[in-house]
């Protein structure tokens, strides 16, 4: 099940990044996205971000940052590679078919105008393919795996949707459009993303105006670092938030309500690149996931997992 899922992922992510597929190079992206997640929630990786002074004592604590730098190196290497592989397909006079191609058009159309190319550089591009990569393809592989994790183990949640779909939808595939009408389907993305917490602890901020909290005052340079789970499970927010429960995402009537509180993407100018995407990834492949159910074996049993270290739930605990 998961190869399933990360191969549709992967498929989607590199359509839209490179537009062309390279199989071989697809399956070694998809192999080191997955030792880099592993890799970077070691503790030793984690405290660099804190203790940049850490990475002197790497040799003597088992070279896990050099590790993870390896997997990095492979994962920016293979990026290039795909780049490469792109720039000798692409055909000035077809239509850009992927962010890859938008990027060399422009490229090429700053460099034959004789105008200074800014960030449009080859460097920029390799770069901005990898962070596609990086951000894209865990986080949506795992959020996927949890909502079927969920799902095996909500069974009464899972009959809804399946009833749901088979009203609304029936045999053909899901369009978009349908979204208006799956309600418990949204509410069921929505709970699997309020209690996911796949990016438990947000990237690192810097206070820029001096600010109090709680009556505790902030000093601007302050480092912060966000965590959306204590929103999520908070319980002056959510009646027993620990409890898988999609209905309370809908209203009296069985409509879907978006909530705010629910951040998974973060929130702000530098919130998720990728949000529409990922959501769109969600609503297409979900209902397909939990058209599937009924013909597995019941895995009642499967704990949940709530294995975390610091930004990263360690999806590879899971066994679905
Ligand atoms: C379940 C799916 C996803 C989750 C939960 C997620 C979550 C996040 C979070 C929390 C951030 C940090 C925002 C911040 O700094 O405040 C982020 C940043 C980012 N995400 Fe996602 N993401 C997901 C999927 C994607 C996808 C599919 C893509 C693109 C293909 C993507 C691309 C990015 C990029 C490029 C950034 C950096 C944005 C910036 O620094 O301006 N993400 N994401």
């Amino acid at each position: 099940m998961t190869m399933g899922i990360m191969v549709g992922v992967a498929n989607i992510i590199w359509q839209q990044t490179f537009g062309r597929y390279d199989d071989p190079l697809l399956a070694r992206v998809k192999d080191l996205e997955k030792k880099f997640v592993e890799r970077m929630a070691h503790p030793a990786v984690v405290l660099l971000e804190f203790v940049p002074s850490i990475r002197h004592l790497d040799g003597v604590m088992g070279n896990h940052i050099q590790k993870f730098l390896d997997v990095n190196n492979g994962l920016l290497a293979n990026s290039k590679t795909s780049v490469t592989y792109s720039s000798t397909q692409y055909n000035e006079d077809e239509e850009s078919e992927s962010f890859a191609d938008s990027f060399m058009r422009e490229m090429r159309r700053r460099d034959a105008k004789g105008e200074e190319p800014g960030t449009f550089t080859h460097t920029q591009l390799v770069g901005a393919c990898y962070d596609l990569w990086s951000a894209g393809f865990e986080t949506t592989v795992t959020t996927l795996r949890f909502m079927f994790h969920y799902m095996i183990n909500h069974p009464d949640a899972q009959r809804k949707v399946q009833k749901e779909i088979d009203e609304h939808v029936g045999k053909r595939s899901v369009q978009m459009e349908d979204q208006k009408s799956l309600h418990c389907c949204n509410a069921v993305i929505q709970e699997v993303q309020r209690l996911a917490n796949i990016v438990t602890m947000n990237l690192t901020r810097m206070v820029n105006t001096p600010m109090k909290i709680d009556g505790y005052d902030i000093p601007v340079g302050t480092r912060v670092i966000p965590e959306f789970n204590i929103v999520h499970m908070d319980e002056k927010e959510y009646e027993r938030p620990d409890f898988f429960f999609a209905e309370r995402h809908v209203n009296e009537v069985g409509e879907f309500m978006r909530d705010p509180r629910i951040t998974p993407f973060s929130l702000g100018k530098r919130s998720c690149l990728g949000e529409g995407l990922a959501r769109m990834e969600f609503f297409s492949i979900s209902p397909h996931l939990f058209n599937i159910l009924p013909s597995l074996p019941s895995l009642k049993s499967l704990p949940l997992s709530t294995h975390r270290f610091a930004s990263l739930d360690l999806q590879h605990r899971m066994r679905c």
